[in-house]
């Protein structure tokens, strides 16, 4: 058999309506087209984003029902460490209710003003809390990372040529690096084994411990066994274990390959910098064995990190994203290639070829997307990384103008995936007509969840 089908049955539903176009781009005047203030009931099809939104199964939600509600020693913490340290081998975790507060009390023990702390590509939240620590976030990717039309197996190594620059002119500076796999920021790419190791190994000879963002370490791994030789015949958990051997322990917002709504963690090998983040855990999320979570939390989180390495699970994961690809990509819609592993990113500026990067092409995008179809989508371009220079005035723009469409775990079929295509494919057919958007107001930080926007007359 050749035709791919999800590896679930559906035991509940939840009804989703497609309201009229009329009455989307009423909504969107409403929301002064800021997507983030549209309201999920007026949302089709919600590619947002893939934190939070997975679909629990079955032995999860009864998980919910057993979780042990203990304000200390819940038994649902124990069996959530229990698996963590298999599936990692870390040896302490430190339970946090998302990914942040995890970068929060690592990044606080860490980080000393003036450090500059590498990575192959930070998370926005991640930067800007290794910023809040007084640190500068760098980010080191190939060339190929910022070629949205190369292919190239794993487009999120880190260019460790760079790294063996910056070590040796900042050594004194850099507290530690920061491997984020898969990598969000350019494409949802992974990093291959071989990176990761060659990344160990240059790292160790000037004594710099490595930490792995692990928000989406399964998918990541589901490519190493895809695309690296030697470990085609190799079980996912068995990568997996491999990837975090090279770390000496990792921080994840379990939102993504946690199969959760909510959850995070940090893991160590270091006894003393564990005790350190535990102080600072209770004075900022709760006492170590819950960490802002729910006794319920913790064990729909135990469970679901088991089924994210399942193979089944992942081969249907990674091909489903793929299948948008294909169709986007079959349809001579630019995309991120190869197509990574929680979503499509699109390349705007090849859409929209006629409107400036001060007139946000992978924004412009995004609303369009949901006039025309009710499919949200998120932007990672201008509006969320242009930097403005307060003394010249001038604006800096990032290299890639991307919409990604990032696809929620077991959420949606692949039907609702050929609807999503069919509306990206009607909104490029109208790059001629499309106008850009200017910003009516902003506020001083992450200005994307907060902005009004205006078209461009
Ligand atoms: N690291 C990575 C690689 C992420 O993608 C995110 C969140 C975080 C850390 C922060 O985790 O949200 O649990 O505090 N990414 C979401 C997204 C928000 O839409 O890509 P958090």
């Amino acid at each position: 058999m050749t035709v791919k089908v999800e590896p679930f049955k559906i035991k509940v539903v939840e009804p989703i309506k497609l309201i009229s176009k009329n009455e989307r781009l009423k909504k969107m005047e409403e929301a002064r087209y800021n997507i983030f203030r549209l309201k999920g009931e007026d949302v089709y099809i919600d590619l947002l984003t893939d934190s939070g939104t997975s679909a629990m199964s079955d032995h999860q939600w009864a998980g919910i029902m057993e979780g042990d509600e203990s304000y200390a020693g819940s038994k649902s913490f124990f069996n959530l460490e229990r698996v963590i340290k298999k599936i990692t081998g870390f040896e302490y975790v430190v339970p946090t209710h998302q990914g942040r507060p995890a970068e929060n009390i690592l990044f606080s023990q860490l980080i000393k003003p003036g450090d500059v702390v590498p990575g192959n590509a930070h998370f926005d939240s991640t930067q800007a809390h290794i910023i809040h620590k007084g640190g500068k976030a760098v980010n080191l990717l190939l060339d190929e990372a910022y070629d949205p039309k190369t292919y190239h197996p794993f487009k999120g190594n880190v260019n460790i040529e760079q790294l063996e620059n910056l070590i040796k002119s900042q050594r004194d500076n850099i507290p530690f690096f920061l491997m984020t796999v898969t990598n969000n920021t350019i494409g949802g790419q992974p990093v291959s084994m071989e990176n990761l190791r060659r990344t160990r190994k240059l790292l160790s000879g000037f004594g710099i411990p490595l930490y792995i963002d692990a928000a989406r370490f399964a998918e990541n791994a589901y490519f190493i066994k895809l695309r690296e030789p030697g470990y085609g015949e190799k079980e996912v958990k068995d990568i997996v274990r491999e990837m975090f051997s090279y770390a000496d322990g990792c921080i994840m917002s379990a939102k993504k390959d946690g199969l959760v709504n909510i959850g995070g963690f940090i893991a160590l090998n270091d006894k003393k910098l564990y005790e350190q983040c535990c102080e600072l855990l209770i004075l900022l999320e709760g006492f170590i064995t819950y960490g802002g979570m729910a006794g319920r939390d913790l064990e729909a989180l135990a469970r679901g990190l088991e089924e994210v390495i399942e193979e089944d699970y992942l081969a249907y994961r990674i091909d489903q994203v793929n299948y948008l690809g294909k169709k986007l990509d079959d349809a001579g819609i630019p995309i991120v290639q190869p197509p990574g592993g929680h979503g499509i990113y699109i390349d705007a500026k090849s859409v929209f070829p006629r409107i400036p990067q001060s007139q946000f092409p992978a924004y412009t995008l995004v609303v369009e997307m949901y006039i025309e179809a009710g499919v949200r989508a998120a932007e990672i371009g201008s509006v969320a990384f242009a930097k403005k220079d307060e003394i010249t005035g001038k604006t800096d723009y990032p290299r890639l103008e991307l919409t990604r469409l990032a696809v929620p775990r077991r959420v949606y079929t692949y039907r609702h995936m050929d609807f999503v295509a069919e509306g990206v494919i009607h909104v490029a057919k109208k790059k001629d007509k499309v106008k850009g958007f200017k910003i009516a107001y902003e506020p001083k930080t992450l200005r994307h969840f907060l902005a009004d926007f205006a078209r461009v007359e």
